[in-house]
């Protein structure tokens, strides 16, 4: 934007907006911000609010707008400048500026928050709110949050004289009467420069940035003064997400439930918050811990030389997928035998294969991941496996047992079904194991042991390269569990020389791109398409129906084929195009029948088979019948290699439609909220 405002003013803008971009696959329906505006050092400095509906850009428009023309005279630079900003995914109240964060205590804006979660009284508290004479403006949980907080500033106030309660005691008092998920973050213009932020359930992580630093890494924290005792001037960061942060800074602290961090004047202080037995303040103690490093690159979170975040994803899955085993699968030297190291689990292997029952819970691509590896496991470990759609086990209070190992899959670690099924898990007494792609969160935090799936940042909302490396970790979390007996051997070989083979066989089926393309195109119109797989491939059809649901917003449903003749079968004419997957394993000929059937009926094919296989899935004959080759490998990694195709026409028919591939409509990428 071309408007003329002194860089250096609008630092403190355009680190809240770039933030606001990296996190904005997080939800993007509204958005809104907060600085300081002062001349007068004097006086408090009034803050300035924006809210607006819409993506992160009309923001930084409306706001580049409004300080060029009313030539807003900024609160100086950056140094002990306080400012929260915030992009929203809508749980309560419709996308409206009203409705947006920061929410209010007041037309005075005397204390402002911002909320990643959901408050579950917020009713009650509203309720008693308005007893004591505050009217509420928006729709939100939220805004129960700053009315609460000025209710106990002023009751403070009254009572005590001139006796001023601290920022930290006003948010720990807030925060006892709070229930529900929460990350928040508290600007007030009665503590100008200091900013509180403390979290219960949702993820929030402080990054601390020295600037002329040299000093190493992992220093300790401590508790009141660290940052004024190291003497350099310093920029502090507090993000729901590393992504908003690691442009600035890798060094971070991952903030637990219950603490209250406080930022003044460029120091920080952490306080411990713990509800008491019944619900009082039972301990307020200072928190010291190490700082960790993140482990990523900026580089990773940018869309290099592809137009969208979702195409550079799925395009990158052989190197993902390559880090993703790197370090973790052993091919002998001399004559040792070929193995899989898991070291998040070795500690637990044991335990593991003593359970009665292997449960994996996990929601969206992530729950489909895990169903993909569900038959290596149960072949390899001869456990039981069951599978729990989060919520759902949550609904039924479905039985868990100490006897059981409880596997949660889940890219961001954040997602709050799986989070709450954790703890359920926990109570239950079940060994808990995380597969995760994010190191830090809370389910990696909270299960006894567990796999990082290292397939780096994933920013499309719609998961890619997440879901092939979750399941090559769970073939190798099958390696791992099932027993070397000489019977399995010659399998679990194969198994590992296809894993060593796999980023080669994705790289040859991205080739298909173009194919893909040309087939998106012929299906841009359509209302509808059904998707057919069985055994590995019944995840396959899910997961490939999900992609096209969700970025192009076209119905579509993965059908297990072996319930074809209860019920899909009515549906198929020459009109509704269907995805049969049908490579070469196990239940080829099974497959072969189901698409004699469908041919039988009609049905418009579209058949995904084995390299050199066209022939025997759809005769010559059949001149409406299109078919896509893709190449063969053991029948347990087939599922990583088959996804690709759909991930393309997804791809595809979302950009030939014109939507949103990479913030598709009403969807998030993390969600937090239950
Ligand atoms: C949301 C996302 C999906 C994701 C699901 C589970 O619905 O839009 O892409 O699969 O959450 O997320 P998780 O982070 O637990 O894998």
């Amino acid at each position: 934007l071309n408007y003329n405002i002194n860089r250096e003013r609008s630092y403190i803008l355009q680190v809240l907006f770039n933030g606001l971009r990296r996190l904005e696959y997080r939800g993007y329906d509204s958005a809104g911000i907060s600085i300081d505006h002062s001349s007068d050092p004097n006086s408090l400095p009034p803050s300035l609010v924006f809210r607006q509906e819409g993506n992160i850009e009309s923001l930084v428009k409306s706001v580049y707008q409004e300080v060029a023309e009313t030539n807003l005279n900024l609160k100086e630079c950056f140094a002990h400048h306080a400012g929260i900003a915030h992009t929203r995914w809508a749980t309560h109240g419709e996308p409206a500026p009203r409705n947006s964060h920061p929410q209010s205590s007041d037309p005075g804006n005397e204390f402002l928050v911002v909320h990643n979660g959901v408050i579950t009284n917020y009713e009650a508290l509203k309720g008693t709110l308005v007893r004591h004479g505050f009217t509420f403006e928006s729709e939100t949980d939220t805004e129960v949050i700053p009315k609460l907080a000025k209710y106990v500033f002023d009751k403070a106030k009254e009572g005590e004289g001139d006796q001023t309660i601290t920022f930290s005691q006003v948010v720990l008092e807030v925060m006892r009467h709070l229930e529900g998920a929460y990350a928040l973050i508290f600007k007030s213009q009665h503590y100008p420069n200091e900013l509180i932020a403390c979290k219960r359930g949702s993820p929030l992580l402080l990054g601390v940035k020295e600037l002329n630093e040299n000093s190493s890494s992992g220093s300790a924290f401590h508790d009141d003064n660290f940052l004024s005792k190291s003497g350099h001037p310093k920029e502090l960061f507090l993000s729901s997400d590393a992504n908003a942060v690691v442009e600035h800074t890798k060094k971070v602290l991952v903030i637990e439930d219950g603490e209250v961090v406080h930022l003044k004047d460029g120091g920080v202080s952490i306080l411990k918050f713990d509800k008491g037995k019944h619900g009082g303040l039972s301990k307020v103690a200072s928190v010291q811990r190490a700082l960790s490093i993140l482990e990523m690159e900026v580089e990773q979170i940018n869309k290099g030389n592809f137009e969208h975040y979702m195409q550079k994803e799925i395009h990158e899955q052989p190197e993902s997928l390559t880090t993703t085993m790197r370090g973790r699968l052993l091919r002998g030297g001399s004559c040792k035998a070929k193995t899989v190291l898991l070291g998040g689990l070795k500690d637990h292997l044991k335990t593991i294969r003593r359970s009665r029952r292997i449960v994996f819970i996990g929601c969206g691509t992530s729950y489909n991941a895990a169903l993909a590896a569900r038959p290596i496991l149960e072949e390899l470990s001869g456990i039981p496996v069951t599978m729990e759609i989060a919520s759902d086990l949550l609904d039924r209070q479905g039985p868990i047992y100490r006897e059981d190992t409880a596997v949660f899959v889940s890219q961001s670690g954040e997602t709050a079904d799986t989070l709450s099924a954790l703890d359920y898990a926990l109570e239950n007494g079940a060994l808990c194991v995380g597969i995760t792609n994010t190191v830090g969160s809370a389910i990696a935090r909270k299960t006894h042991c567990g796999v990082h799936i290292n397939a780096g940042a994933e920013i499309g909302v719609a998961s890619t390269k997440a879901y092939t490396s979750q399941i090559v970790v769970m073939a190798m979390l099958a390696l791992a569990i099932g027993g070397d007996t000489i019977s399995n051997q010659a399998r679990r070989e194969a198994i590992i020389d296809g894993l060593f083979d796999l980023p080669n066989k994705v790289r040859e089926v991205l080739k298909l791109d173009q194919v893909m393309k040309d087939l998106a195109k012929q299906l841009i119109a359509e209302q509808s398409l059904l998707v057919f797989g069985r055994r590995y491939n019944y995840a396959t059809a899910l997961e490939g129906a999900l992609k096209v649901k969700e970025v192009a917003l076209m119905h579509s449903e993965g059908i297990l084929a072996g319930e074809m003749k209860h019920g899909p079968l009515a549906l198929v004419d020459e009109n509704l195009p269907i995805f049969v997957i049908a490579t070469h394993d196990a239940c080829f000929s099974k497959q072969q029948s189901v698409i004699q059937q469908l041919h039988a009926r009609k049905g418009r094919l579209i058949v995904m088979c084995s390299k050199g296989e066209a022939a025997s899935v759809c005769p010559e004959e059949w001149e409406s019948c299109r078919v896509i080759e893709v190449p063969q490998l053991e029948d347990c990694l087939q599922p990583v290699v088959n996804i690709v195709p759909l991930q393309l026409l997804a791809y595809h028919l979302t950009v030939l439609r014109g939507f949103n591939v990479d913030q598709p409509r009403n969807l998030a990428k993390s969600v937090t909220t239950q």
